[in-house]
């Protein structure tokens, strides 16, 4: 299962320094506990959970499940009987029981340097009660679910944390994704109400929020689906005429002049204030609803079992699938693997530089985080502004301990040299991190040499949104680490290697990754459709849940993820489906048919490379690229933005009409070994697509 001894040739180690308080000191104990997790994971889990709050206890086996669609229907079930809420635990119990009430939860560091704001335990706690109180106001009740679509603000945090409080299930969407993603979103979990802001800087870039939100409203009731309230926060706004539109803010819900309210620290540099247009039948001023508001509420007691969010994952048919996580096996999860991952320590200042729009940000700056009590770095701005030190500057002014980002974000500042990195010392860093997609080997070393100094160890974890938390990582103290691979299983979790006929791979070798139990923190269902769930994770190997990532493991036992082998692209550790880019193109009137693949891209990873076959009589040229380009930005949002746009008067086909995306990577990627193509309906294609292939992106 996991070897017996850890491996010795070309491995690096964590510190001696790092091993004398770590958690997991040592690669035998880190084989004991994994030992432990797997054998009996009532006792391993029922200690974990010790440390929690739980109004009643669970009663029965701690993971009750089926794997096996042939045997019935699949179900994890965790802690059946317990009753307990997560915003209790990550807040009250860490500021009246840990007596945690002045320990710093965030340090809020703004797009622009000199942003930022501090907020304590407590100061969190009467936040997130005040606001759970307006969302009960508002008639929000458990079970019903709240969409929420804010760049990187504390509020992201008090408005999901209220949710979690009143029982309510927040579906957060990426602040990057377009008005049509988040309508589909808001739609498909049939959400009560929005909650945004009126807009943020990236960088130098204003993306005005409020616009898209609306538009998004707009086209959820064009599809009958009406949203009936939308609450606002004023993020960069500080005067009332901040709010324009066909009609002001009606009087009896008055958007306060914040000249009045208490604005420390919100967003000082003058910079040009978004014109946000106001609809009273539907929009509601966030500090205008905290007027008078207690900031007591109890917690809405949730059995182990209900839902806490969704999340929404591109799928391989083009539709997002909303991946459910529900109460007690998501908070007992993130909260090991946050705490025995990152090894953290009560003096710790941890840094997830993803955005909570995306699971990582979910589970490793919201809830692993503060149900360890941590103090964490939430950061608004980019890596590359003002300029490509903002990183280490950042680690430098706030003293981080431990640091994690995707490998992109490593390549991207890669590319700028030492220089930009060694202007900082960085001497509080202890562990280092990566996460979204497969970290190349130089990528690694630099990130090992240049911004750890040799002295901080890489945990490279891999896990996805449908597992709530890391599955394969190395522990820092524990693991020795092996540039480009992520190593060996987390607590509970056990991985197999499949061949196409679904047999189990023992030893050296390649194939499908799969888990053959499952972990607390794994996903419940598709919200919606759960035979999209046994569909997609369970039917093809029986028993197994299918990652759709390929897999190779060495003569050490350690595994090394390859990438996706379904339809899906990964660009700059996002998840991306063809399917989804290609019916973004083909709604547009000049396009017949589209197929996009991937091709290798320095710092993004994977670009997308489009193949658009026109309609006849339309003709191919500049301005029909900049708005196939535009469209896709539209529909999607600005990470599916297409790379290269080749016009193809014909798609290479089968003989039964399939088009063969494996040649089509090959004249993406100017490759002419193209294998067997006996099967193709026309051959010439081939040929004409390899002459009129992009070489430079659009
Ligand atoms: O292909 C794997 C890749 O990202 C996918 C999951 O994407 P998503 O659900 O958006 O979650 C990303 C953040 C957890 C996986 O199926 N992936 C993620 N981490 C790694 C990785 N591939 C290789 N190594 C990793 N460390």
């Amino acid at each position: 299962m996991i070897p017996d001894k850890p491996p010795q040739d070309n491995v690096f180690h964590g510190s001696e320094e790092l091993k004398k308080e770590a958690h997991v000191p040592s690669f035998d104990k880190y084989r004991e506990l994994y030992m432990k997790s797997v054998d009996n994971p009532d006792e391993f889990w029922g200690d974990v959970a010790k440390d929690f709050f739980w109004k009643t206890k669970h009663t029965g086996q701690f993971l009750d499940y089926n794997f096996d669609v042939t045997k019935g229907e699949i179900y994890i079930k965790c802690m059946e009987g317990a009753s307990t809420n997560i915003c209790y635990n990550l807040l009250d119990r860490n500021v009246h029981e840990k007596k945690l009430a002045d320990k710093v939860a965030f340090f809020w560091e703004g797009n622009d340097p000199g942003d930022e704001l501090t907020v304590t335990y407590r100061e969190l706690l009467q936040r997130v009660c005040q606001f759970a109180n307006v969302l009960k106001a508002q008639g929000v009740k458990k079970g019903d679910r709240v969409s929420i679509y804010m760049p990187m603000v504390v509020e992201l945090v008090v408005a999901m944390l209220a949710c979690v409080r009143i029982g309510a299930v927040h579906s957060i969407v990426f602040a990057g994704f377009s008005a049509e993603s988040l309508c589909e979103r808001i739609v498909d979990s049939q959400c009560c109400l929005l909650i945004t802001a009126d807009g943020f800087y990236r960088g130098d870039k204003l993306i005005n929020l409020k616009l898209l939100a609306d538009e998004a409203l707009q086209k959820c009731r064009d599809k009958g689906f009406p949203v009936g309230r939308c609450i606002m926060l004023k993020h960069l706004s500080k005067e009332p005429e901040g709010i324009v539109g066909s009609q002001s803010p009606p009087a009896k819900r008055p958007c306060p002049d914040l000249q009045q309210e208490k604005q420390a620290g919100r967003v000082k540099k003058t910079r040009p204030v978004p014109k946000v247009p106001w609809n009273p039948e539907v929009d509601l001023c966030w500090d205008a609803l905290l007027r008078g508001v207690s900031d007591e509420c109890e917690p809405e007691w949730c059995d182990s079992e209900d839902p806490l969010f969704i999340l929404y994952t591109s799928g391989s048919t083009g539709k997002p699938k909303g991946v459910l996580h529900t109460v007690s096996g998501y908070m007992l999860y993130t909260a090991t693997t946050f705490k025995v991952v990152f090894d953290h320590q009560p003096d710790d200042v941890y840094w997830c530089t993803a955005d909570i729009g995306w699971i990582t940000g979910h589970s490793y700056i919201t809830y692993g985080p503060l149900a360890n009590g941590a103090t964490s770095v939430l950061f608004e701005g980019l890596p590359t502004h003002p300029d490509v030190s903002r990183m280490w500057e950042i680690v430098d002014k706030y003293n981080v301990t431990k640091f994690y980002t995707a490998p992109t974000a490593i390549r991207l500042l890669m590319k700028f040299g030492n220089e930009p990195v060694q202007r900082y010392k960085r001497s509080s860093l202890k562990v280092l991190g990566t996460v979204g997609e497969p970290i190349n080997p130089e990528a690694w070393q630099w990130y090992y040499n240049v911004v750890g100094e040799k002295r901080c160890p890489i945990v490279d974890t891999f896990w996805q949104t449908e597992t709530g938390g890391h599955v394969l990582t190395p522990l820092p103290a524990a693991t020795p680490m092996k540039p480009g691979s992520a190593t060996l299983p987390f607590f509970g979790v056990v991985p197999a290697i499949l061949n196409e006929s679904g047999e189990e791979l023992e030893g050296p070798s390649e194939g499908y990754l799969v888990f053959k139990q499952p972990w607390p923190g794994v996903m419940r269902t598709v919200y919606g459709s759960h035979e999209r769930f046994e569909s997609t994770y369970f039917k093809k190997f029986p028993g197994y849940y299918v990652t759709g990532d390929g897999c190779r493991r060495d003569k050490d036992g350690y595994f090394w993820v390859t990438g996706r082998i379904d339809d899906m692209l990964n660009v700059s550790g996002h998840l991306l489906s063809t399917a989804e880019v290609e019916s973004a193109l083909v709604e547009h009137e000049a396009v017949a048919e589209a197929a996009v693949v991937g091709r290798p891209h320095p710092v993004k990873g994977e670009s997308l490379y489009c193949f658009v076959t026109l309609n006849d009589g339309v003709m191919y040229n500049s301005e029909l690229e900049a708005e196939l380009k535009k469209q896709v930005r539209e529909k999607i949002g600005a990470i599916a933005t297409p790379d290269y746009i080749q016009n193809a008067p014909g798609l290479p086909k089968t003989r039964s009409g399939k088009i063969m995306r494996r040649l089509l990577r090959k004249i993406a990627c100017d490759e002419r070994e193209l294998g067997d193509i006996s099967t193709l309906a026309d051959s010439t294609v081939v040929e004409q697509l390899f002459q009129n292939r992009c070489c430079t992106a659009v």
